[in-house]
């Protein structure tokens, strides 16, 4: 469908750079109105247990104070009895802020300060004064993975473990390698640069706007309509630019509720911003325990893989992630056994980080994989073309496409793999040891359905747009591109809007999906606009293009030409006016099932990668750089080389911030999350990233989406960590399985 493009596979800079710049782009903090109102949320001091007085009275004291809302005084709303789940939220009960006197995690809202001031709103909630009847709580993720359950399934879109296969433990048994041990990874947290925050703007007769820190807009929406029980015709949310999600804004967050609870109650604008350590009371990757056995011949042939994890969840939702999956996909074996439990501790409920459970599972099992080349001395990259899965095991059906064998075959050229002296420790550079070590990614494609909208107006100006998020990913464009191209435009005569709860349907941003569905929808609507647009200009008296067919004409130039004769051709313009109006529009979704799609469950869409890692050791002083990456991605087809690099780079950087650094750590005797801050919750620094190298192998799919394109956004964390473990491995001789891998681990 995309001939000629010019566009589309270009390495074009963002269209909305210049806007993020130079501060232009507005985030959903700095929204204001002229009776804005700020609001500071007063958190709970203990993990467990009951509210047995709350006073405000001090609090509401302060000039400036407004009101302090508690759960003695809560405003009536449909809240108390609503029942819905967001788009993307796990079985169970969302957490209701103020709703009772009862404690469910550590900082949890107990009080709503709204006043004129941000200041002073934050002053006055240092004056609400709280009493607790403290319960015993669990925080402890070793103790209470003892009273670990398969998780409910209802309500949720995540692959439950595919059926065992054979016997995988009398084959680990008898197979002449095994290895076997257990693999972790701490709780980390999102921590994007934008916090949590919503500015309500009070429009009167009971209307709002809502600006809300959110990968999906349309999600807000139909939660504060149903939280509310107000008319979807009531909330309108708007959300143009976001600060980074990278998952923690998938769900609807509690200052959401907040924000917009006090908006209704008092009739005006209110704005609610967590602070960076509120953050951390908040959503999170959960702390996740691996338990991975492989069964061998001695040519590194697999027999058995048994992959058993627990992860952590809230005391009230049963938060899931595909976690073990991936070790009956990536290799093949005759005896596979896969297990996903839950354990529950006293905390906020966990939620989707970047590539949620893959990057966790996957670390265990390339971890494992390179124990396995050692133990029978194949090259790990080697050791992964001997178990090449040729076909999906876990669902027994084909690929849509898998060029991984490509990504491991230049990510080892460009890497230099050959030089590498498989002996721990053989190579050094004075005090330095050198490590190399890889591993493989594996992640999901898809394709959601989405609707788009584009209007070519009389001035040939395209507009094009599509309630989907762009988070930084690089949609906008992406979609201008596409347009661009599609129509036959320059791209500066393309605008794109996203980000508005009014604009045609679209999911979440997430899961890696959206070049795949909104670029869908975007290219299925300038389809049929092209259609219109050709149909109005064949139709005009002694027009040149009047025997043609639509597939006999080009768009170019701001013309619709014929391509066997470009002197017989139709300005846009004229073919708009045609029409009889000053604009033609058109509006249509894709989606599975779609514009004539395979049916989903016929293959199974993955992308892959193979990470390639160099590792640097200081000898006496365990200090340890990733002094260069080669990754090698299959994504299906590229559609800015520009964008796409800096998504995989931006996931390779969290993948070293993965192995290496972040960790949030918990006080279990006080339930509560005790590095909450940047300067001691630690992410990759400047100094800590050096060469990172992307490569993205040529992958042809007709299946996962019309336009070839399987998405990219999270692939590039996964496998990272492992690699840079099995780096670790390679330049000390220690093998360390829990992450993040910090210097007292080394030495
Ligand atoms: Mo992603 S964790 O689906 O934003």
């Amino acid at each position: 469908m995309l001939k000629n493009d010019t566009h589309v596979g270009s390495p074009r800079s963002r269209v909305d750079g210049p806007a993020k710049v130079t501060g232009q782009a507005t985030y959903a903090a700095e929204f204001t109105a002229p009776d804005l109102a700020h609001a500071y949320v007063v958190g709970s001091g203990i993990a467990r247990g009951t509210i047995t007085a709350i006073d405000a009275t001090e609090a509401e004291a302060v000039p400036g104070v407004i009101k302090v809302f508690t759960h003695e005084n809560r405003p009536g709303t449909a809240w108390f009895s609503y029942k819905y789940q967001d788009m993307v939220g796990p079985p169970g009960d969302p957490f209701r802020p103020l709703a009772s006197d009862e404690i469910q995690f550590s900082d949890q809202p107990v009080a709503l300060v709204v006043a004129e001031s941000f200041d002073v709103a934050r002053h006055a909630a240092s004056l609400v004064r709280v009493c607790y009847e403290q319960q015993p709580h669990e925080t402890d993720l070793s103790r209470a993975r003892h009273d670990s359950y398969e998780p409910p399934r209802k309500r949720t879109g995540i692959a439950p473990p595919p059926k065992p296969r054979g016997d995988a433990v009398k084959a680990f048994g008898e197979a002449p390698v095994r290895v076997s041990a257990e693999y972790t990874i701490a709780t980390e947290h999102h921590n994007p640069m934008e916090p949590h925050a919503t500015t309500v703007i009070w429009d009167g007769g009971g209307k709002i706007t809502v600006h809300d820190k959110t990968q999906g807009v349309q999600n807000s929406q139909a939660y504060v309509a149903s939280v509310f029980g107000l008319s979807s015709d009531d909330v309108r949310v708007v959300s143009p630019y976001v600060g980074g999600g990278f998952g923690s804004g998938l769900r609807p967050q509690h200052q959401l509720f907040l924000a917009v609870m006090a908006s209704l109650a008092l009739e005006r604008s209110v704005r609610l911003e967590l602070t960076r350590q509120q953050m951390f009371s908040h959503v999170h990757r959960p702390e996740t325990i691996n338990v991975l056995s492989l069964g061998a011949d001695r040519d590194g042939k697999l027999r058995s893989i048994q992959h058993q994890a627990v992860a952590a969840t809230s005391r009230f939702e049963d938060h899931q992630e595909v976690v073990v999956n991936w070790s009956g996909l990536l290799y093949p074996a005759e005896n596979v056994d896969l297990r996903y439990e839950l354990a529950k501790l006293d905390t906020y409920s966990p939620g989707d980080m970047r590539a949620p459970g893959a990057p966790l599972g996957v670390f265990a099992l390339e971890s494992a994989m390179d124990e396995l080349a050692i133990a029978t001395g194949v090259d790990p990259v080697e050791l992964r073309l001997r178990n090449y899965a040729e076909r999906d095991e876990n669902d027994d059906v084909p690929f849509s496409s898998k060029e991984l064998r490509a990504c491991y075959r230049q990510g080892a050229e460009q890497f230099g793999w050959s030089r590498r002296n498989p002996k721990p420790g053989s190579m050094r550079e004075g005090r330095e040891l050198i490590g190399w070590g890889m591993a493989s990614g594996v992640w999901e494609a898809n394709m959601m359905k989405t609707s788009a909208r584009a209007v070519l107006g009389a001035d040939g100006r395209l507009a094009i747009s599509c309630a989907t998020s762009d988070i930084g990913t690089g949609t906008y464009t992406i979609l201008t591109q596409i347009a661009a191209d599609a129509l036959g435009l320059a791209m500066e005569d393309v605008t794109v809007e996203l980000g508005d709860s009014s604009l045609p349907t679209s999911p979440v941003q997430g899961g890696s999906w959206t070049a795949a569905s909104a670029g869908s929808a975007v290219m299925a609507a300038c389809q049929t606009l092209r259609e219109t647009l050709f149909k109005q200009a064949a139709k005009i008296d002694g027009s040149p293009l009047a025997d043609a067919a639509i597939d006999d004409v080009a768009f170019s130039d701001g013309r619709i030409v014929l391509r066997t004769d470009a002197a017989r051709s139709v300005l846009l313009a004229d073919a708009v006016g045609a029409g009889g109006h000053d604009k033609v529009e058109a509006e249509e979704a894709a989606g599975p099932g779609l514009i004539g799609m395979m049916l989903p469950k016929s293959h199974a869409s993955y992308t892959h990668a193979a990470v390639f890692v160099e590792v640097r050791i200081d000898e006496d002083l365990g200090v340890m750089r990733v002094t260069r990456v080669v990754n090698a991605v299959a994504a299906g087809r590229i559609l800015n080389p520009k964008t796409a690099r800096s998504q995989i780079i931006g996931g390779v950087v969290w993948g070293i911030g993965m192995a290496m650094h972040e960790e949030t750590l918990t006080d279990h005797r006080l339930g509560r999350m005790m590095n909450h801050s940047l300067s001691e919750y630690h992410v990759p620094a400047n100094a800590d990233i050096q060469d990172i190298e992307v490569i993205f192998v040529e992958e042809h799919d007709d299946k996962t989406s019309p336009i070839g394109v399987k998405g990219l956004g999270e692939i590039g964390i996964v496998g990272t960590a492992a690699a840079i473990a099995n780096a670790v491995h390679h330049a000390t001789g220690k093998r360390i399985r829990s992450l993040p891998i910090t210097i007292d681990k080394i030495l």
